[in-house]
C-alpha cells in the first residue's frame, strides 16, 4: 500500500516495530520518488499511537490513514491456542486497529475531512478452523468499523472496512495449506485505492472467495464444517 501511494506522490507516515523493515519499505517508497516519515513503536501502546497520529496530523493534515497492522498465529501441540498469543492478537487486530481509527477520526472532525481505511478480512466472516483469535478479532474489527462509518456519516468523515482475501505477503509465507485465488500485493493495493475513492462501507476480494463465503450461510452446516477442513491453512511461524 505505502509503495502504491508514494508511487501517486502521496507524503507517507509509517510505523512498524522492526526498524530494518521498516527502513526497506521507507527505501521502496523513496526509490519512487517520497521519502515517508517512519515511527518506530508498538500499536498497543495506546499513548504511543495517539501520540503519533496526533504529531502527524499536525505535521500535515491526515487525508487518509489505514489501521492495517496485524498478525495471525497458528494453534499448539495440543489444539488451542496459547493464551498470550490469543490476546496479542486482540490487541493489535482489534484495539489497536481501533484505536487507531478512533485517533484518526478525532483529528479529522475537527476540519470535517478524511478517510479510514481499517484493514479487516475476509477471516472475519466465517469461524477459520486454526485460526480462532484471528476469525474472531478481524470480526471485531470489521463490526467496529461498520458501526463507526454509520457515526460518521455526514461528517464529512469517511470510513471503509476492508476484507481481503490471501495477498502474497510475509503473513501468508508463514501459512502451510491452501489458499485459493491469492494476489500479489500490488493487485490487492491498486484494487483497494481504486476502491477507496468511491467510499463504499466494505471492499472485499477476491470475488470467487465473496462468492464461496456468500454460500456459507446457505449451505447446511456439515457441508461448512467439510469446507473449513478441506480448505484450512496452518500457521507455520505467526508475525
Ligand atoms: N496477507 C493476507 O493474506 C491478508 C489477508 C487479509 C487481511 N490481511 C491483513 O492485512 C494487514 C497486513 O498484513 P500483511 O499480509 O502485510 O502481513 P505482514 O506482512 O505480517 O505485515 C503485518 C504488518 O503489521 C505490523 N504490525 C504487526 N504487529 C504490530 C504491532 N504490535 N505494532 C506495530 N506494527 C505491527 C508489522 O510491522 P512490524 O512487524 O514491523 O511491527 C507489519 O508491517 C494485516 O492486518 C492482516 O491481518 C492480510
Amino acid at each position: 500500500m505505502a509503495l502504491h501511494y508514494a508511487k501517486e506522490g502521496a507524503l507517507l507516515s509509517l510505523c512498524g516495530r522492526n526498524g530494518p523493515n521498516l527502513g526497506k519499505c521507507a527505501d521502496a517508497c523513496a526509490a519512487v520518488g517520497q521519502r515517508p516519515r517512519t515511527a518506530l513503536f508498538d500499536v498497543r501502546d495506546e499513548s504511543a499511537l495517539k501520540g503519533w497520529i496526533e504529531a502527524e496530523d499536525a505535521h500535515a493534515p491526515l487525508d487518509l490513514v489505514f489501521a492495517n497492522a496485524g498478525i495471525c498465529r497458528g494453534l499448539g501441540p495440543d489444539g488451542l491456542e496459547d493464551p498470550k498469543d490469543s490476546s496479542e492478537t486482540f490487541k493489535v487486530n482489534t484495539i489497536a486497529s481501533t484505536l487507531t481509527a478512533v485517533f484518526a477520526a478525532e483529528a479529522m472532525l475537527r476540519r470535517g475531512s478524511g478517510q479510514i481505511a481499517i484493514i479487516s478480512s475476509q477471516a472475519s466472516r466465517i469461524p477459520l478452523l486454526n485460526t480462532p483469535s484471528y476469525s474472531a478479532s478481524k470480526a471485531g474489527s470489521r463490526f467496529y468499523g461498520l458501526s463507526m462509518r454509520d457515526s460518521l456519516a455526514n461528517s464529512g468523515v469517511r470510513l471503509s472496512v476492508v476484507c481481503p482475501g490471501y495477498i502474497k505477503s510475509p503473513m501468508t509465507d508463514s501459512f502451510k495449506g491452501p489458499m485459493p485465488f491469492i494476489w500479489t500485493a500490488e493487485k490487492a493495493a491498486s484494487h483497494i485505492s481504486k476502491k477507496l475513492k468511491k467510499n463504499p462501507a466494505i471492499i472485499r476480494f477476491p470475488w470467487q472467495l465473496n462468492f464461496m463465503l456468500g454460500l456459507y450461510g446457505v449451505i447446511p452446516g456439515f457441508l461448512c464444517r467439510w469446507l473449513g477442513r478441506r480448505f484450512s491453512f496452518k500457521v507455520i511461524h505467526g508475525g
